[in-house]
């Protein structure tokens, strides 16, 4: 058997072999020869589905939070994780770069925006792969391995809408695993880029797909799996993307603030961030509120009818949205929704302009979705006068770096719709965000 074909083990060998190994010698010696598995791989995604040939092959059933994630989530807890950020010594790799993040106090924004309250922003772009999902990213490896489920040298494949991807690629960059991502075409190409230098491969699906279609990224993952042989983690329905917030991110938010916390808001994808952090919040503070912030086009919010429509801008339930990260048109296994007290809904064009008024006023160079998360904290800090003797933070998710080419660029803004002059007038000129987003 080719050295190259045992380290993916004999599952992988089916698909594999139909290739022959042509596909194994470079065509120049300038051209690098393409891994069979990542061949077949990229075959795959060019091809319909087809049972017959492929036998059956179903996207998982996502359910919302159930007694059996429950159980594995009480299960697999391991406590406060210990160790802290070892700025005081050499650290053994980027994984000890994951988790231990700062907290900013935003008083510039905040009087530029007149916000009373004490406003603690959660700085997650500070990880190694750039964003908060690289502690779920550790957390599910660690976890798989830990039950014998991998091992290095395996095929992961993941549906992802990019920061779990980094994640997952770097935790499998420093560890030796193949790293397979499939994931929806709208997402920025800076993602794509830092995965494949990462090493890992990435495999496009339309973004119009719905998320159970047989062109989706999650039923394009499930195919590749059966396939390829290969593990799908699965953050949608991993109990190891909210133990990493529960155990870790949760347990340095009660620390940092010294258990001193009224409203933690954060916006939801999987859900993970969102009930991890809530639920060991609501343990170690009492009388925490959690607010959740989802944006319109996703269906995560509730009451269901919150989700209908926008009025400002018309944007409707299940119709595409420019902000990456956030929101979904089924409810993950790993979000709980009862522990979110209070949703908000927020539209592309004040977040973007949010965005980039914390890169403004803050210096913080944040991603979209944090720009999501801040327009929801804003108008629930407004519409419920927050005043000083209270206590908010954010979670910001990510970082600028995926967005150059998107909302952080002028061009890219006028193109798909944003006015730069109005953005400009809610960055720059007080009371003027206010006015063009109806706070
Ligand atoms: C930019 C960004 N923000 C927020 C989130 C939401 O995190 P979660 O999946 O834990 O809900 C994600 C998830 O991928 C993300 O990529």
């Amino acid at each position: 058997m080719p050295a190259v074909m045992s380290r993916f083990g004999k599952a992988a060998l089916s698909g594999v072999q139909r290739l022959g190994l042509k596909s194994m010698v470079p065509q120049s010696r300038f051209i690098a020869a393409v891994d069979p598995v990542i061949a077949r791989a990229r075959e795959m995604q060019k091809m319909t589905y087809d049972a017959a040939k492929e036998g059956e092959v179903k996207a998982p059933n996502y359910v919302g939070w159930d007694k059996e994630i429950d159980d594995d989530f009480k299960k697999l807890t391991v406590g406060p994780v210990k160790g802290g950020r070892p700025y005081g010594k050499i650290c053994d790799s980027a994984l000890d770069l994951i988790g231990f993040t700062p907290m900013v106090r935003m008083s510039r924004f905040a009087k530029f925006f007149d916000v009373d309250c004490d406003l603690l922003a959660k700085v997650e772009l500070f990880n190694a792969g750039g964003s908060v999902k690289d502690r779920i990213a550790k957390r599910m490896v660690e976890e798989a391995e830990k039950s014998g489920r991998i091992k290095p040298g395996d095929i992961l494949i993941e549906a992802t809408s990019g920061n779990t991807g980094v994640g997952l690629c770097l935790v499998s960059a420093i560890k030796g695993y193949k790293q397979i991502i499939c994931l929806p075409q709208k997402m920025s190409g800076e993602k794509v880029n830092t995965m494949k230098c990462l090493g890992a491969e990435i495999l496009r699906t339309p973004t119009e797909a719905a998320w159970d279609a047989e062109d989706s990224h999650i039923f394009l993952s499930a195919r590749l799996a059966k396939d390829l042989g290969g593990h799908v983690l699965d953050q949608y329905k991993n109990a190891g993307n909210p133990l990493a917030h529960y155990d870790g991110t949760a347990e340095e938010i009660a620390e940092q603030c010294d258990g001193k916390l009224d409203y933690m808001i954060m916006s939801t994808g999987t859900g993970g961030t969102m009930t991890g952090v809530a639920k060991k919040l609501k343990e170690l503070i009492p009388g925490v509120q959690v607010v959740g912030v989802d944006p319109y086009g996703s269906i995560l919010a509730e009451p269901a009818h919150v989700n209908e429509k926008s009025n400002r801008t018309g944007q409707e339930k299940l119709t595409a949205y420019q902000v990456e990260g956030i929101g979904y048109d089924f409810i993950p296994t790993v979000l709980d929704r009862e522990v979110v007290d209070h949703w908000v809904k927020t539209d592309d064009d004040e977040a973007f302009a949010m965005c980039r008024a914390i890169v403004r006023h803050e210096g913080l160079l944040i991603g979209g979705s944090c720009g999501s998360t801040v327009a929801g904290a804003y108008r629930f800090i407004k519409q419920n006068k927050l005043g000083k003797d209270k206590r908010c933070a954010v979670l910001l998710a990510d970082s600028s770096r995926n967005y150059m080419s998107k909302f952080m660029d002028d061009g890219w803004m006028e193109s798909n719709g944003f006015s730069m002059s109005k953005m400009n007038a809610a960055v720059f000129e007080k009371g003027e965000y206010d006015k063009l987003f109806h706070v």
